[in-house]
């Protein structure tokens, strides 16, 4: 074994192409709370005299150094972490270590085990070929050991060791040993693992991790670092059809242009032919070039730059593929997604996705179900909360490249991005993509647009009105309403309580309920705009996720979006309907701006005070504004 002197984030990369070379085995530590997994990755790196703190304060330098992560540790030169979330430069709460014996390199993955950090498991997990799932032989399998589990299936680990830890707190019992195996293998069943090896380990003393323990006498299995040292993981992917997401288009000067990223599958050499998704445009490798290197090929998980033998339009997220066997491209997606983020993921809510370096717009469009962890079960809900980890279609803006993760874990992982805080909200992997929307051929009308507002006299328009209850949008709904019809101008107004009476009426209002009711409303408003009306909506529309979403299906010019912005005490002196009264007695729950939220918007076309306008004064000021 030994320690590399690892100084340039370069030579942290080719020090990480050559251990590619070698049989290097990653694997991921999961588990619970205080299960012992630091004392056992302790012990394993001390009984084998591998320390490699020095190595990571090297890179902390580094890292520092180099300021790739403005002072962070980026350990992201070393590993690839998630590799959408690597480019995001979130820091992950992940610790790689790196140590070998004279059998294997070794990649760990130590993730904490709480349960607000599965994004770190699922982060250290995308690459790993064994998880090895800790549980404390005196807990038992925990809600904890049967997520990580699950999510291990997810993520594709077919190897995984259940280290049953602690052992010296049983005494070494044999039967408490067997019953938390049996417990296991009958939750495990169903997840599909190639295999799952059960080792009784005492971190703390030492038993099983490297020296086999004389106090299990009745184990005749593996020790830990034996069986990681032995265990066979699926060969490299070098064999399949080449795959190269572009992660950015290197152009140093005029004469040289690139095109960098991780290959992901599959090899290429100088004088093959390729293809570039999406366009499908074709071109001739010239040369593969790492650092200042040029090599006759480029194999998986090489970070290369190509150059081809003509100019043609790549950019970052595009995928180079060998020509002839190009990957699926798609915008709806079958997905297994883990929400990690406090704020709850709804079905009809928009987010950026990042998938290969390329963000799109992804509206959830569907929960299939989400999964009891414990039971397996398959639950509906139209909602994801933190750590929640549901089957869900994702409906993007564009079509993209792809592969379903189980075939190539780098085209076939995401992130989701909160479109406002930028905070990842989930990962998720591909299961195929949908063809629902390629096989829609959307029928051009004679009759378009332009030709139904020549008939009108005018152009359709949304006039969006929101705010709190009791703001009084459908008094100058209407009253704009008649002033325009007096004007001869066709209109239509979209009331909440309306629509909540008709279309909408399977929908209350929890905020999935909320945003469907939205999501509704806004489309239908597309249409009657499209239909040549100028339509007026009067809805408390509390989130700005979705105010935006509904200006994002129109042009601009189409659109207004005006907040009738009263104080909370203002609206409740109101109160016109005694909804109020009603909510503050606890009789109305989820009561905008008592219980339930609303976000003013931050930049409205228009902002009309009530509480200092007159009705004829606001509707003067949006006949103005149209
Ligand atoms: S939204 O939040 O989904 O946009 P919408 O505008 O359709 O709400 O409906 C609001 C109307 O529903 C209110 O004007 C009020 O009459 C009625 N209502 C009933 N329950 C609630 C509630 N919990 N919160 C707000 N409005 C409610």
């Amino acid at each position: 074994m030994s320690i590399q002197d690892l100084t340039t984030s370069a030579e942290v990369d080719s020090y990480l192409a050559q251990q590619n070379a070698l049989d290097l085995l990653r694997f991921i530590t999961c588990g619970s709370v205080d299960d012992g997994k630091s004392t056992l990755i302790g012990r394993m790196l001390y009984e084998a005299q591998l320390v490699f703190e020095d190595q990571v304060a090297t890179l902390l330098k580094d890292s520092k150094k180099l300021g790739t992560q403005g002072g962070d540790i980026d350990f992201a030169l070393l590993v690839d972490g998630l590799a959408a979330e690597r480019e995001q430069g979130i820091t992950i709460d992940v610790a790689y270590r790196f140590f070998g014996t004279d059998h294997r390199k070794f990649i760990v993955a130590d993730t904490p085990g709480h349960e607000q950090y599965t994004r770190n498991m699922v982060t250290g997990a995308s690459t790993a070929d064994v998880a090895v799932i800790l549980v404390d032989a005196s807990q038992g399998v925990l809600t904890q050991t049967r997520r990580h589990s699950f999510l291990a299936s997810l993520l594709g680990i077919s190897h995984v060791v259940l280290a049953v830890n602690k052992m010296d707190l049983v005494n070494y019992d044999p039967a408490v040993f067997a019953q938390i195996e049996s417990d296991y293998l009958a939750f495990a069943e169903a997840l599909n693992f190639a295999s799952i090896t059960t080792i009784p380990l005492s971190a703390l003393q030492g038993d099983n991790v490297i020296e086999r323990s004389r106090r299990t006498d009745w184990y005749s299995g593996p020790t830990l670092l034996g069986y990681l040292e032995t265990v066979e993981v699926a060969a490299s992917n070098v064999d399949a059809d080449f795959r190269l997401p572009v992660q950015w288009v290197n152009r140093p000067n005029a004469d040289f242009r690139g095109f960098a990223g991780t290959v992901a599958a599959g090899s290429i050499a100088p004088g093959e032919a390729v293809q570039v998704l999406p366009s499908g445009q074709e071109a001739v490798v010239e040369t593969i070039v790492l650092f200042d290197q040029s090599l006759p090929q480029a194999l998986p998980k090489q970070s290369v730059t190509l150059t081809l033998d003509r100019q043609i339009d790549v950019s970052r997220g595009d995928v180079i593929v060998a020509k002839g066997s190009p990957c699926e491209v798609s915008d709806q997606f079958d997905t297994s997604l883990v929400w990690m983020d406090q704020d709850a993921g709804y079905v009809g809510r928009g987010y950026n996705l990042m998938l290969g370096g390329r963000i799109i717009s992804a509206t959830l469009t569907e929960i299939k179900y989400k999964v009891n962890v414990n039971t397996l079960e398959q639950l509906p809900s139209r909602s994801l909360a933190l750590n929640d980890i549901g089957r869900v279609t994702l409906s993007l803006d564009e079509p993209i490249p792809f592969a379903a993760y189980a075939d190539c874990r780098d085209l076939g992982s995401f992130i989701l991005i909160d479109r406002y805080s930028k905070a990842t909200v989930g990962a998720g992997m591909i299961n195929f993509g949908l063809r629902r929307a390629q096989n829609l051929y959307p029928t051009q009308t004679t009759i378009d647009t332009a030709s139904r507002a020549k008939l009108m006299g005018h152009e359709g328009k949304v006039i969006w009105l929101t705010g709190l209850s009791g703001s009084g949008k459908s008094t100058v709904a209407d009253a704009l309403e008649s002033r325009l019809h007096a004007m001869g101008i066709h209109s239509y107004l979209l009331d909440g309580d309306n629509i909540r009476g008709g279309l909408n009426k399977d929908l209350g209002f929890t905020e999935a309920d909320r945003v469907e009711n939205i999501r509704r409303t806004a489309e239908v408003a597309k249409l009657m705009a499209d239909a040549g009306l100028v339509v007026i909506t009067a809805f408390i529309s509390p989130f700005r996720s979705e105010r935006d979403m509904a200006r994002d299906l129109f042009k601009p010019g189409e659109f207004a979006e005006v907040f009738l912005d009263v104080s909370l005490d203002v609206a409740e002196s109101r109160d016109p309907k005694g909804l109020y009264k009603k909510a503050r007695r606890g009789e109305l729950p989820h009561f905008t701006g008592i219980d339930s939220p609303y976000e003013a918007p931050e930049s409205a076309d228009l902002r009309l005070d009530t509480s200092e306008l007159s009705v004829e004064e606001c509707v003067d000021r949006l006949l103005d504004l149209l």
